[in-house]
C-alpha cells in the first residue's frame, strides 16, 4: 500500500469494529475473547482491515454489556488478561492494524470503587464525582430528565437521601464531568492505555459529558409519537450537548496528541450543524466526529445525495469527513435495505471522501436475527417490551463457518446464531467471486491503493430519483467515476457536457468488470459500478 508519510494513517484506513462479545470464541464458553480476535486478525489483514475498533472490554457487571465499566485499566476476564491484550495489540501491529479502544468517559458502572465511595455518604470525598441532587420539596426527582434506556433519569438513595443522575441505566451514574479530579482520572485512564500503544479512541456518548449546570427542566418534544422511545418525549437541550463540553474534548485531544499519530472518534448523534462542533474551533476537537447520516436517512437517492453534498458543505476547513453504515446500536445494514442494495451500499461507504468505518458482519451481508422474548439480552430492549428496541438482533455472533455455531465458537453461544449461516459465512464467500465478501475485499483493496478514492476530491455529479453519481480525483490526475442506482428499477445515466471514458474495476455486478463506459450508461436494478478514468485527452 503506498500513502504519502504526510496523511495520518486514520484518514486513508478502513476501520472495521469488533463486538468483542460475538466475534470469536476462543475459550469455548460461548463469549468472544481476545484469544479469538487474535485468531482473527489474519482474515482482517486478508480483507485489508486498517484499524479496528474493539467495543467494551474493561472490567464490567455487564448491564449494559461492557458500557458500564468497573475498572477503566484493567482487562474483564471474561475477554482474557492483560497479558492477552498486549498480545492482541502486537500481533495487531505486526500486520499494520492500528487498536481502538471504546473509551467509556460519561459514566461507570454502580460497581465501580469511585461510585460506591461516593454512594457512602454525602461527606464523601468522591460524592462530587457523580451527580447527587437533593429532590424537590415534594420528595419528587430534581427535574424532569429521562433516561434513554425507558423511565427516569435520577435514582433515588434512600441510603443518603438524596437522587444521581444516570442518562443511561441506574447502574450506569453519570460522572460529574464539572469536577477537575473526575477529568484527571479520567485523562489518566486514557494515558494508561495509551502509553501501552493503543491508536487512539472511540469515545461513547461524547455528547452527554456535560449537563446543564442549573439542572432546567428540558422542555416537551412536539413531534413525538408513542412508538418511539419514551426518552423522545423531551427535548435533551439542557442534558445533553452543552457548549462546555467542548473544552473536555478539546482536553481530551490533547491527551491523546501528546501522543502524537492517534486519533479520537467521537459517537454523537446530532444534527449536522451541531455535530460540526466537536471537530472543535481549531480544528482542536475529535478527530473523527461519527457521522451516522446514513444510519437514519430512508435510502432513496434525493435524500443521500443531498445528505452528503450537505455534510460535505458543512464541514469545517480542516475537517476530515468520515461514514458509517452499521454499529451494534442499529439494525443491520442488510436488514434496513435489503440485500441487494447492500451491495450498493458498500460500493457507497468505500468510494466516499472519508474514514469508512465497517461493523463485524456487515462484510458477509449479516442480517439482523429475530430472538424470541424470552432470549432478549439487551437492557435497552427489556426496559421497553413494547416497542421493538432490543439492539440484540445486530449483535449476534460472527458467522465463520458452516460448522455448528457457525464457527463462532464449540458450545451454545451466548445469543444465537442466525440460521442463514450455511450460506451466509465467511468461508462460504471467500473464494467465490461474486459473494458481498468479495465485493467488499474489492472495493477495501482499490480504496486502498487508489489516493483518489482514500483521500481525493469527491465532486457530486448527478443525481435522480434513481441514481447518485460522483468523482473522486486524485491531485496525481487519478479519476473515478462512481455511479450507484439506489432502485430494484433499471436506470440510465447520459453523459451530456464532458464524455469520460474509462473501465469499470469493481461492480456490485462483477461480470462487469473490464467494460468501457459509453456515452449512455445503462444500469441495472441495485447496480453500483466504480470507472476509472481515461486521462482527458487519451483517444484510445
Ligand atoms: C453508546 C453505546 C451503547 C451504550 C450507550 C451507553 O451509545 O454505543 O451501546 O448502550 O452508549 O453507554
Amino acid at each position: 500500500m503506498s500513502m504519502p508519510e504526510n496523511v495520518p494513517w486514520w484518514k486513508t484506513a478502513v476501520i472495521y469494529q469488533i463486538y468483542p462479545r460475538s466475534f470469536s470464541d476462543a475459550n469455548r464458553d460461548g463469549i468472544g475473547d481476545l484469544q479469538g480476535i487474535i485468531g482473527k486478525l489474519d482474515y482482517l489483514q486478508w480483507l485489508g482491515i486498517r484499524a479496528i475498533w474493539i467495543s467494551p472490554i474493561y472490567p464490567s457487571p455487564m448491564a449494559d454489556f461492557g458500557y458500564d465499566v468497573s475498572d477503566y485499566t484493567g482487562i474483564n476476564p471474561i475477554f482474557g488478561t492483560m497479558a492477552d491484550f498486549d498480545r492482541l495489540l502486537n500481533e495487531a501491529h505486526a500486520r499494520d492494524l492500528n487498536v481502538l479502544l471504546d473509551f467509556v468517559p460519561n459514566h461507570t458502572s454502580d460497581r465501580h470503587p469511585w461510585f460506591i465511595e461516593s454512594k457512602r455518604s454525602k461527606a464523601s470525598p468522591k460524592r462530587d464525582w457523580y451527580i447527587w441532587h437533593d429532590g424537590k420539596p415534594d420528595g419528587s426527582a430534581p427535574n424532569n430528565w429521562k433516561s434513554v434506556f425507558g423511565g427516569d433519569a435520577w435514582e433515588w438513595d434512600a441510603d443518603t437521601e438524596q437522587y444521581y443522575y444516570h442518562g443511561f441505566l441506574k447502574e450506569q451514574p453519570d460522572l460529574n464531568w464539572r469536577n477537575s479530579a473526575v477529568q484527571e482520572a479520567m485523562y489518566n485512564a486514557m494515558r494508561f492505555w495509551l502509553d501501552k500503544g493503543v491508536d487512539g479512541f472511540r469515545v461513547d456518548v461524547m455528547w452527554h459529558m456535560i449537563k446543564d449546570a442549573q439542572l432546567r427542566d428540558n422542555p416537551p418534544n412536539p413531534d413525538y409519537v408513542e412508538s418511539q422511545p419514551t426518552y423522545n418525549q423531551l427535548l435533551p437541550v439542557y442534558s445533553t450537548d452543552q457548549p462546555e463540553v467542548h473544552a473536555i474534548v478539546a482536553e481530551m485531544r490533547k491527551v491523546v496528541d501528546a501522543y502524537g499519530d492517534r486519533v479520537i472518534i467521537g459517537e454523537i448523534y446530532l444534527p449536522i450543524q451541531q455535530l460540526m462542533a466537536y471537530y472543535g474551533p481549531q480544528n482542536d476537537g475529535a478527530h473523527m466526529p461519527f457521522n451516522f447520516l446514513l444510519l437514519n436517512l430512508p435510502w432513496h437517492a434525493p435524500e443521500i445525495s443531498a445528505a452528503i453534498d450537505q455534510y460535505e458543505g458543512a464541514l469545517p476547513a480542516e475537517g476530515w469527513p468520515n461514514w458509517v453504515l452499521g454499529n451494534h446500536d442499529r439494525p443491520r445494514l442488510t436488514s434496513r435495505i435489503g440485500e441487494h442494495q447492500a451491495r450498493v451500499a458498500a460500493v457507497l461507504l468505500l468510494t466516499l471522501r472519508g474514514t469508512p468505518t465497517l461493523y463485524y458482519g456487515d462484510e458477509i451481508g449479516m442480517h439482523d436475527v429475530p430472538i424470541p422474548a424470552e432470549e432478549i439480552r439487551d437492557p435497552q430492549g427489556l426496559n421497553m417490551p413494547d416497542k421493538d428496541l432490543s439492539r440484540d438482533p445486530c449483535r449476534t455472533p460472527m458467522q465463520w463457518s458452516d460448522r455448528p455455531y457457525a464457527g463462532f465458537s464449540e458450545v451454545a453461544p451466548w445469543l444465537r446464531v442466525d440460521k442463514k449461516y450455511a450460506r451466509v459465512n465467511v468461508e462460504a464467500q471467500r473464494n467465490n467471486y461474486f459473494s458481498m465478501l468479495s465485493l467488499y475485499r474489492k472495493l477495501i483493496q482499490l480504496r486502498n491503493g487508489e489516493p483518489a478514492l482514500n483521500q481525493g476530491t469527491y465532486t457530486p455529479i448527478s443525481s435522480t430519483d434513481q441514481l447518485i453519481a460522483y468523482r473522486r480525483d486524485s491531485p496525481h490526475g487519478d479519476s473515478f467515476l462512481i455511479i450507484l442506482n439506489l432502485t430494484s428499477r433499471p436506470c440510465r445515466y447520459r453523459q451530456t457536457d464532458l464524455l469520460l471514458k474509462g473501465q469499470v474495476v469493481v461492480a456490485t455486478a462483477p461480470e462487469l468488470e473490464d467494460t468501457p463506459i459509453e456515452a449512455d450508461i445503462y444500469l441495472s436494478g441495485d447496480e453500483g459500478i466504480v470507472v476509472r478514468l481515461e486521462p482527458i485527452g487519451n483517444t484510445s
